[in-house]
């Protein structure tokens, strides 16, 4: 079986989880073809090309890491088999990135050399595009054997700070409204905090009360870091904002998605458990 044939699992199958990852991956190529009018009539076409490209590049390195916990919460097991063409996928998504802003530039190498070692948020967005340079070109499983399975794995646990790069580059170049950096920071967070509980009970999988404390804990930290980034942006005290955080009027806040999306893992699990232990249950009886 050819290796370009990612429609395709190990076995040569024709994969459904992997025709879905494959569609979700070219969504946002497909979505721009669509708007293509309103681009190519936009005031800055190429710009609006690299917001999409990096967007959608963070957003498959946050699919990317949630896959794992993923998986545990919702007992999937076979997700693994997406998490490299998803993670590939968003490199793909990087070097288009990179290659329009140079197209934007008009080729002038010199200027973009300047600029990526001169300008604060493309140092940052540079180094995060190397990172991820590094992890893609030794996603093979030739590569995994050269390297050796343990020394691979700290290699690819960098990714963390890749997406600590990406997420302080978005933030930088986020010039007004900060809600969607918020939310993603909270995300990352929360992604972050369940590896670390994970390594610190030494346990792969967290119970779901566990999975309850972190939603909470993660969304409280959502809402205080927005409520100091209003403080420092407006240079009041962030106790003063805090109220203004929680508020629905300025619509759903960061914090407030971050605990959905932090309770609907609860939930998840909770099922899922429940699920598991009833189909462990009949499969016993069925064998006695
Ligand atoms: C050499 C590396 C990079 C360069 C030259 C670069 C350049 C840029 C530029 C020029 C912008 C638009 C800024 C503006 O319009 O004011 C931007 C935005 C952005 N970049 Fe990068 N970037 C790089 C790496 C990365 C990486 C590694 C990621 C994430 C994985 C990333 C994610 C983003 C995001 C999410 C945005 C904002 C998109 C939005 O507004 O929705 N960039 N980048």
């Amino acid at each position: 079986m050819s290796a370009w044939q990612l429609w395709r699992d190990r076995r040569g199958r024709l994969s459904a989880l992997r025709i879905v990852a494959l569609a979700l991956l070219l969504f946002p190529l497909a979505k721009a073809l669509i708007d293509y009018d309103a681009i190519a009539h936009g005031a800055r076409p190429i710009n609006d090309l690299i917001h999409r490209a990096g967007f959608w590049a963070l957003i498959f390195l946050g699919v990317s890491l949630a896959i794992t916990p993923f998986r545990r919460i919702a007992r999937y097991g076979n997700l693994i088999d997406v998490r490299r063409m998803i993670g590939v996928g968003s490199f793909c998504y990087i070097a288009a990135h990179l290659v329009l802003y140079v197209a934007d530039q008009k080729y002038d190498f010199a200027k973009v050399a300047s600029e990526l070692t001169h300008r604060l948020y493309l140092v940052i967005g540079g180094l995060a595009w190397l990172g991820l340079a590094v992890l893609a070109a030794t996603s093979t499983d030739g590569m995994v054997r050269r390297i050796g399975g343990l020394r691979w794995r700290r290699l690819h646990q960098t990714i963390y700070v890749i997406a600590l790069l990406a997420l302080i580059h978005y933030f930088q170049q986020t010039k007004a409204d900060v809600t969607v950096p918020t939310f993603a920071a909270g995300l990352l967070t929360w992604l972050l905090a369940y590896r670390l509980v994970g390594w610190w009970r030494d346990k792969n999988e967290l119970s779901t009360t566990q999975l309850l404390g972190l939603a909470v804990t993660v969304s409280l930290l959502t809402f205080a870091s927005e409520a100091i980034g209003i403080g420092i942006t407006f240079g009041v005290s962030p106790l003063r904002v805090l109220d203004s955080v929680f508020d629905f009027d300025a619509g759903i806040r960061p914090g407030w998605q971050v605990l959905a999306a932090g309770l609907a893992a609860v939930i998840l699990d909770f099922v899922r458990s429940r699920w598991t232990s009833r189909e462990r249950r009949s499969r016993t009886v069925a064998a006695e």
